[in-house]
């Protein structure tokens, strides 16, 4: 008989903050994402969202890039606070204390960002994930970031894994795949083990 998993609630993920249980927190804006933004046109001003955004890098690196519509959503206040600590000057309107499935997307994104939020939901909530990224996003908007590939046993809490097989049928019947490979440019204890994805929405 399979387990429930527990509930990740905005109280579990504080709590991990608070105990210093994240070991996904790179520090730093990652290569991937990094090399996407940088061939970006700054002057369209996309309306960029990065749900579950945690501490942020890549939102501050896209505010220090020019980036004036960049909105961050989490559930865990101590994640949209880090962010306003390190950068007094990123709209205090576009840090979203929110539930990514309650999101509204009146205006729509041009760009979702994704990174370690995918594996930090439980996977029953895997269908409605790529749903909810398909109706923030403007058709021909993009999904793009990193999925990891692997497999991290059966484990009870986040992070969850998973295979490109699987990822390809969430996604299929709102995207089209531009790009769904291995990641060439992974920070090091993440190579060979994600994939670089960017999904264009159909
Ligand atoms: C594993 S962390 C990843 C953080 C960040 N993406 C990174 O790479 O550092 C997952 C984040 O998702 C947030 N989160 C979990 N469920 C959420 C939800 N339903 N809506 C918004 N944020 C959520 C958590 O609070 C946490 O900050």
């Amino acid at each position: 008989m399979e387990m429930a998993l527990p509930i990740f609630d905005a109280a579990y993920w504080q709590g991990r903050y608070a105990a210093g249980r994240d070991g996904w927190d790179a520090h730093t804006a990652t290569p991937p994402l990094r090399a996407y933004f940088d061939q970006l046109d700054v002057a369209r001003q996309p309306r960029i969202l990065i749900p579950g955004a945690g501490r942020a890098y890549e939102a501050e690196y896209l505010h220090q890039s020019g980036f004036q519509q960049v909105m961050v959503a989490d559930i865990a206040p101590e994640a949209l606070a880090a962010l306003a600590t390190r950068v007094p000057d990123f709209p205090a309107k576009n840090l979203l204390l929110a539930d990514f499935f309650a999101l509204p997307n009146d205006p729509p994104y041009d760009l979702i960002v994704e990174q370690t939020f995918f594996c930090a939901l439980s996977p029953l909530l895997r269908p409605a994930y790529a749903q909810q990224c398909a109706a923030l996003l403007r058709p021909g908007g993009t999904l793009m970031g990193v999925l990891f590939d692997t497999d991290f046993g059966p484990v009870q809490e986040p992070p969850f894994g998973g295979s490109k097989e699987e990822y390809r049928e969430y996604f299929a019947p709102y995207f089209d795949f531009r790009h769904f490979e291995t990641a060439t440019n992974s920070l090091k204890p993440r190579q060979g083990r994600e994939l670089f994805i960017c999904l264009k929405k159909k």
